[in-house]
């Protein structure tokens, strides 16, 4: 029989390119909050997806924005693949660029 509902993971990596950091996101957490709780120093100020603070580089993998990052970044950044991380939901594991604070 023909299984249409494949169960969708539970959760997704991570990694962080040119570093050896991955970290854990499960299904429906924000990267942000699920950097952070792995100890990861992450740029962040509001958490809510105005001030743009945590902004990194998608370079491989998918994300579900939780709001229209074209409000913080510029159509550049978005082209590039910039997205915030507190207001980006895994849809896969990903790879993204990120400069983390001292
Ligand atoms: S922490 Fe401010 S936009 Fe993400």
């Amino acid at each position: 029989m023909l299984n249409l509902f494949k169960p969708r993971p539970t959760s997704y990596a991570v990694s962080l390119s040119d570093t050896e950091t991955t970290f854990t996101v499960k299904r429906g957490e924000s990267l942000l909050s699920s950097a952070l709780s792995a100890g990861i120093k992450w740029p962040f100020k509001c958490k809510v997806g105005s001030c743009g603070t945590c902004k990194c580089q998608l370079i491989d993998g998918k994300i579900k924005a939780q709001l229209d990052f074209g409000y913080v970044l510029d159509m550049s950044e978005i082209q590039d693949g910039y997205i915030l991380a507190c207001q980006s939901i895994l849809k896969s594991d990903i790879q993204v660029s990120v400069n983390l604070t001292k």
